[in-house]
């Protein structure tokens, strides 16, 4: 009798688990069915459509107000709206660009003319984004590690911001290598919950997040193949992540660096970029993610372009596109053409308009040169740490 007692309680205690664990699959499979999941889907596959990539136009005022004082323009809230009027004014950038990234400042302002911006993009078919991450905060430690802020109130600020018009998001965790501890454990399982969380959030309120985790170029002699082993651990824990969170990964954008060796290292040949970043994505990005959209991070705008196109012949039919997010690789000779004079306004928006086609081409394997900003160094910053963003 005891015994039979004992079968039944031990019966009832596995049906319920079993009741648990179902509720469990089922909630997962039911949040890839959610209220947004289809036209995230769709709107991720217009971004990555062919041919076409981001401008990345989302620095924080104080890293606009540097660049911009670089050329001798004053930072004021009208010389920073004046500078992204000649972004997404410049006619032609929508045969090239299906996506523009920009700051929460930008995102509500508007032309001379009263239009607001969000329109302006969608006349030129371009989907207005939005980085919603609040800056880098140091780790403890000293190495200089950092995690990414702004999990706070992120679903009421999505949704005000898809109500403005915003369709996908951008969150940027950056992962330092090339010295000794680095990255630390801690750094790569932060940086990859703070994504997945971020990425969570955005699908739940209808924007389609960039998935933005940055090995980021520094200084020293560490190899491409070192890069790309860290990248590899990176991403992978990064996709690990995304899918304990139930994000829909045909309805993300990835932004990864490119594998290239540290600052102080001979710099890599196109191929040797191409052959490390392809095998590294082919091992850690599932091809349900729609793009790849690499940031230009510190290349010069001629080997950004070079870089795109190997990596095309690389892989050309490769399960994601292989694309660009580029923000200085088509900002810099922009800016510096422009330098906040009306006479030049036209020129600059001319080599923004070439350099994306540049881009544009390379995307697809097709670029045969010559680039239109020729040579040029290294684009590189500091890390800006403390918050409001890149
Ligand atoms: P860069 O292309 O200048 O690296 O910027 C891209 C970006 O958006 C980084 O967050």
């Amino acid at each position: 009798m005891q015994a039979k007692m004992q079968l039944r309680s031990q019966r009832a205690a596995t049906v319920g688990r079993s009741r648990v664990q179902t509720k469990v699959v089922c909630r997962a499979f039911n949040s890839m069915e959610s209220a947004h999941a289809e036209e995230l889907k769709k709107t991720a596959a217009y971004i990555a459509q062919k041919g076409k990539g981001i401008l990345a136009s989302d620095e924080s005022n104080a890293t606009t107000g540097k660049r911009l004082e670089s050329v001798g323009v004053e930072n004021t809230e009208d010389n920073r709206r004046a500078w992204r009027e000649l972004l997404y004014t410049a006619p032609g950038l929508g045969q090239y660009v299906s996506g523009a990234i920009m700051f929460e400042e930008t995102l509500y302002q508007t032309a001379r003319d009263g239009r607001q911006f969000v329109d302006i993009l969608l006349s030129q078919g371009i989907y207005p984004g939005i980085k919603v991450d609040t800056g880098l905060q140091i780790l403890p430690g000293d190495k200089g590690e950092t995690t990414t802020q702004g999990l706070d109130n992120l679903a009421d600020r999505c949704k005000a911001y898809r109500k403005q018009g915003a369709r996908f998001a951008k969150w940027r965790a950056v992962v330092k290598i090339g010295e000794a501890g680095c990255p630390s454990t801690t750094a790569v399982l932060e940086n990859a919950h703070g994504l997945a969380r971020y990425a969570q959030i955005c699908q739940e309120n209808g924007l389609v997040p960039i998935v933005e985790p940055e090995v980021t170029l520094g200084p020293g002699d560490y190899s491409i193949e070192e890069t790309a082993f860290w990248s590899e651990r990176v991403y992978s824990h990064v996709m690990r992540l995304l899918n304990e969170y139930g994000v829909v990964l045909e309805g993300i954008l990835l932004k990864p660096n490119m594998c290239l060796p540290g600052l102080d290292a001979p710099v890599a040949t196109p191929k040797e970029v191409a052959r490390a970043t392809v095998r590294t994505m082919m091992r850690s990005i599932p091809p349900a993610v729609p793009g790849i959209h690499f940031l230009s991070g510190g290349m010069s705008e001629e080997e950004a372009t070079l870089n795109l196109q190997a990596l095309n012949e690389e892989a050309p039919n490769a399960p994601w596109a292989l694309t660009f997010s580029y923000g200085r690789a088509l900002q810099s000779s922009t800016l510096k053409t422009w330098r906040g004079q009306e006479a030049n306004w036209a020129a600059a928006q001319d080599i923004l308009v070439k350099l994306a086609k540049a881009n544009s081409e390379a995307s697809v394997g097709n670029f045969k040169g010559p680039h239109p900003v020729p040579g040029g160094g290294r684009i590189l910053q500091a890390l800006r740490t403390g918050g409001a963003g890149k």
